[in-house]
């Protein structure tokens, strides 16, 4: 039994299956899960709730800090447009360092856990036993979203989900806070023409020789 949690972090752009992937992942190894993306929807779904500002970093910061991780609701979260206003507070530093300080305090939990969001490898856990980075073209991750949203939405139209997500990649991107970037050692998984489970055995394959160390 290991004294120290095994981590495995999982950074990518939005729609990347990094998501996916990284659930997969923590139920084969038996290791607890954060998405990290659902802390900073938590705080701007807080704010638009209470029909507060997004730009109030102060308002913002206080909101975060105060964030049980335990609540976290996928189902109430993943709107699209949640999305895209939890990109908005996330360029705010004081909202990163509160999250980032319960972030690491969950990166604790025996005997391993899967990060994935968009600065895991760099700056929430630098020390990650295993780095995985995973992208693809925007085109296809607009696809993907569409074809999520138009289950739900007839009028979901695949331009304005190409424009929201280039969008939330260029303000990801060139935050100054904690841009989203490769860790200089992490491995690169493009999921453009691959499927799933290609990507889920590839990692497999870099997360087994880690643990054999
Ligand atoms: O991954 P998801 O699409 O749920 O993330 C929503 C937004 O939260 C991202 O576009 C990004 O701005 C922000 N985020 C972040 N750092 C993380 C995870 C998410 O800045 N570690």
């Amino acid at each position: 039994m290991r004294d120290k949690a095994f981590i495995i972090a999982i950074d990518g752009p939005a729609a990347s299956g990094k998501g996916t992937l990284a659930r997969n992942l923590a139920k084969h190894y038996g290791f607890h899960h954060l998405d990290t993306g659902l802390t900073y929807r938590a705080v701007a779904k807080a704010l638009i709730d209470q029909g507060l500002s997004l730009n109030d970093e102060e308002l913002a910061a206080q909101v975060a800090a105060a964030l049980d991780l335990k609540g976290l609701d996928r189902s109430v979260l993943s709107a699209h447009d949640i999305g895209t206003a939890a990109s908005i507070v996330a360029v705010m530093p004081k909202v990163r360092t509160a999250l980032v300080q319960a972030q690491r305090k969950f990166a604790l939990n025996l005997p391993g856990n899967v990060i994935d969001g968009r600065d895991i490898g760099t700056v929430v856990c630098p020390d990650a036993e295993v780095k995985l980075y995973i992208t693809a073209s925007p085109e296809v991750r607009a696809e993907r979203r569409f074809n999520e949203m138009r289950a739900k939405n007839p009028d979901a139209d695949y331009n304005v989900v190409l424009a929201d997500l280039k969008h939330r990649d260029e303000r990801d991107m060139n935050r100054e806070a904690s841009p989203l970037k490769p860790a200089s050692d992490a491995h690169l998984i493009d999921t453009s023409k691959m499927g799933i489970e290609a990507a889920f055995l590839e990692a497999k394959t870099l997360i087994d020789a880690a643990l054999r160390n």
